[in-house]
């Protein structure tokens, strides 16, 4: 079977590889994005396999279909870049990894609250030009302290047991509450309680039309003045304009952000030499209280093994005609 791998970079063709030794799969790799205008490169695959940015839009799907591809399968957990009705329509299954290592991503999370908190991104730089002065670098005990979870699944779930291990008061956001936080002592509020109450707020569930910008000028308002945001989850959920609004005036004390609206053709590649064209984002990184990180939450190696092995796993399902796991429905 030939699988077309878009966005492919060095460590996806390591891992793919060794996962699919024996296994008959042929690999065909393209760095670019998949979108309407490198759908052509997958003419002659029987499968496709996307990341976070690809572009799955019911035109692209159709181009798929027409080309004779019967299986998409994303290398990720997310599947808001699928229009997933329209592959429905097509017949076209699409399988992800749902679970592949929720502590990376949760454990990142924690890296960005703590290093906001305690200014480590400036402690760093400032001891390497051997500037050893505490100025401007007094952060706060995370003990004891409020933080609030949006999303309490498995990364969410995660990432609020280890804020309970710091000792804080942790408040929850879900439609569907956890049991198992909730028997812990997590509170289930609604979302402007926990907004008005967390001085750190951790995004954790998917980018979907209802929670597209959940976090905008209004929900800002209600935030705690000098609170901490943190988005690991989809860029979407944020509106980054609100968000630098509020990092001007000062209501915002603290942004951390591993995943950016725009990140499409952003994130991903090297662009040291580039001029960033995105003022926005450029606006963003001129806030000494803002980390932002290029969508690396999930790299850690155990992650990249286990993608591989479900992706490997997904496709030779497909082709031995088992019953797939992991298909994404609407
Ligand atoms: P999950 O499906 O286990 O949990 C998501 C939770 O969000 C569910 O409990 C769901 O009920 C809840 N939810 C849905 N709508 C909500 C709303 N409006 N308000 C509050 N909660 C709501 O998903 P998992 O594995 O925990 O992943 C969460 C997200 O993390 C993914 O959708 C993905 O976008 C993102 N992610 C980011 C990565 C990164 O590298 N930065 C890597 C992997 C996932």
């Amino acid at each position: 079977m030939l699988v077309a791998v878009f966005s492919t970079q060095p460590y996806d063709r390591e891992h793919l590889e060794r996962a699919a030794a024996g296994t008959g799969i042929a690999w065909r790799w393209f760095d670019s994005r998949l979108d309407a205008d490198t759908v052509a490169l997958a003419a002659d695959a029987t499968a496709v396999n996307c990341f976070v940015n690809d572009d799955l839009n019911a035109a692209v799907l159709e181009r798929l279909r027409d080309f004779g591809v019967r299986l998409v399968t994303l290398r990720c957990a997310g599947f808001n870049q699928v229009d997933v009705p329209a592959a429905a329509r097509l017949g076209l299954p699409v399988v992800r990894v749902p679970e592949y290592s929720p502590h990376a991503v949760a454990e990142h999370a924690v890296g960005l609250v703590l290093m906001l908190d305690r200014r480590l991104h400036k402690a760093y730089n400032r001891v390497r030009e051997g500037n050893f002065s505490l100025d401007g670098l007094l952060g706060f005990d995370l003990h004891g302290r409020t933080v609030g979870v949006v999303g309490t699944g498995r990364i969410g779930g995660r990432f609020a047991e280890i804020m309970l291990g710091f000792g804080c008061r942790v408040l929850a956001h879900d439609p569907r509450e956890n049991a198992v936080l909730a028997s812990r002592g997590v509170r289930f509020v609604t979302l402007a309680e926990l907004l008005a109450e967390s001085d750190i707020v951790s995004l954790h569930c998917p980018l979907t039309p209802a929670t597209h910008h959940l976090i905008d000028a209004d929900r800002i308002a209600l935030m705690k003045p000098g609170a901490m945001l943190v988005n690991t989850s989809r860029g979407g959920l944020v509106d980054t304009r609100a968000v630098i609004a509020g990092l001007k005036t000062g209501h915002l004390g603290h942004l951390g952000l591993d995943v950016y609206e725009e990140e499409a053709g952003l994130f991903f590649d090297d662009k040291s030499d580039a001029i960033i064209r995105d003022d926005v984002f450029a606006r963003l990184l001129t806030f000494p209280n803002v980390v932002v990180t290029a969508h690396q939450a999930f790299f850690t190696r155990n992650a990249l093994e286990a993608i591989a092995a479900q992706t490997v796993r997904n496709l030779v399902h497909f082709e031995r005609g088992e019953p797939l796991e992991a298909v994404v429905t609407a």
